[in-house]
């Protein structure tokens, strides 16, 4: 556990997000107001379109409200023009669902992995003179890929190793979040528990703060202390993990629980 455990890392009063969808207007989130304490794990469910990815999206200054305020580390990001968002550019990194699409396949993967420390908002956060090579080997075995990775391209590694190779490029700017959409939702079956121990090892080694994005109820369950629910664009449950699966208090949170299919307990 990190010593300013506790303390609030993100906050968002009364957001919202309109979209203007071909003629459509869609209110893609509805006055969310959530905070999140440093080293927690925060786990958001909730069915397609409910927002899950825009509000993360919008937590990790990739997008803007359409109304209400977003602090990160106790600093208001809503306006901050880009070239002021170093410190969170730095301090937080995603993992998107798919590593066929968010990996470049003309870079070498460590290209690809260091690409985040030759930014230059995030090389102004961070310490003097990263040495590159050192902070890829140190991040490929972190995720358990061989030293020589890096001078290999995307598409000769599996779907499980290019989601590590995804992990990697978000742990090398020593983040202290780390936010997943849908991390293991595009991946084989057969590999995804390992891919979810993987993270659960490295956020527990590297106290990170967490926050998962995941329509698959045993993903959050298995990563997250906390669990947030959405529907239509706003949280309609929030608590312990543990808490809400035994006492969901909407029959929204119970139909989507009971939509979780039987946890194996043999094999596997
Ligand atoms: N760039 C966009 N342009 C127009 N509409 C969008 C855009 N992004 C999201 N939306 C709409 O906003 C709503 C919320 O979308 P969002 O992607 O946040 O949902 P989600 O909970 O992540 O869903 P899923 O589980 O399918 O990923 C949806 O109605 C979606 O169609
Ligand atoms: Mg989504």
């Amino acid at each position: 556990m990190g010593e300013r455990d506790g303390a609030e890392i993100f906050r968002a009063e009364n957001l919202t997000r309109r979209y203007r969808d071909g003629g459509r207007d869609v209110l893609a989130l509805d006055g969310i107001d959530i905070r999140l304490e440093r080293g927690q794990r925060l786990g958001i469910v909730g069915e397609s379109g409910s927002g899950k990815s825009t509000l993360v999206r919008l937590l990790a200054g990739l997008d803007r409200p359409t109304s209400g305020r977003v602090w990160f580390d106790g600093t208001e990001i809503t306006d901050l023009p880009e070239k002021r968002l170093g410190f969170l550019r730095a301090s937080v990194q995603m993992v998107f669902q798919d590593p066929r699409s968010s990996l470049n396949p003309r870079m070498r993967v460590g290209e690809i992995i260091t690409e985040p420390l030759r930014s230059r908002l995030v090389r102004r956060q961070l310490a003097d003179g990263v040495d590159h090579a050192r902070r890829l080997a140190e991040v490929l075995a972190a995720v358990d890929l061989p030293p020589d990775a890096g001078t290999r391209y995307p598409h000769e590694f599996s779907g499980g190793q290019r989601q590590r190779i995804a992990i990697a490029r978000a742990l090398a700017p020593h983040p202290e979040v780390l936010i997943a959409d849908e991390p293991v939702s595009a991946l084989d079956v057969s590999v995804r528990a390992q891919v979810l121990n993987l993270l659960t090892d490295l956020v527990a080694a590297r106290g990170l703060t967490l926050v998962v994005v995941s329509h698959d109820l045993l993903v959050v369950r298995h990563l997250c202390d906390q669990l947030a629910v959405m529907r239509s664009g706003r949280i309609v449950e929030r608590g312990e993990t543990s808490e809400v699966y035994s006492h969901p208090q909407t029959d929204y949170t119970r139909t989507l629980l009971d939509s979780v299919p039987r946890i194996r307990t043999s094999g596997r």
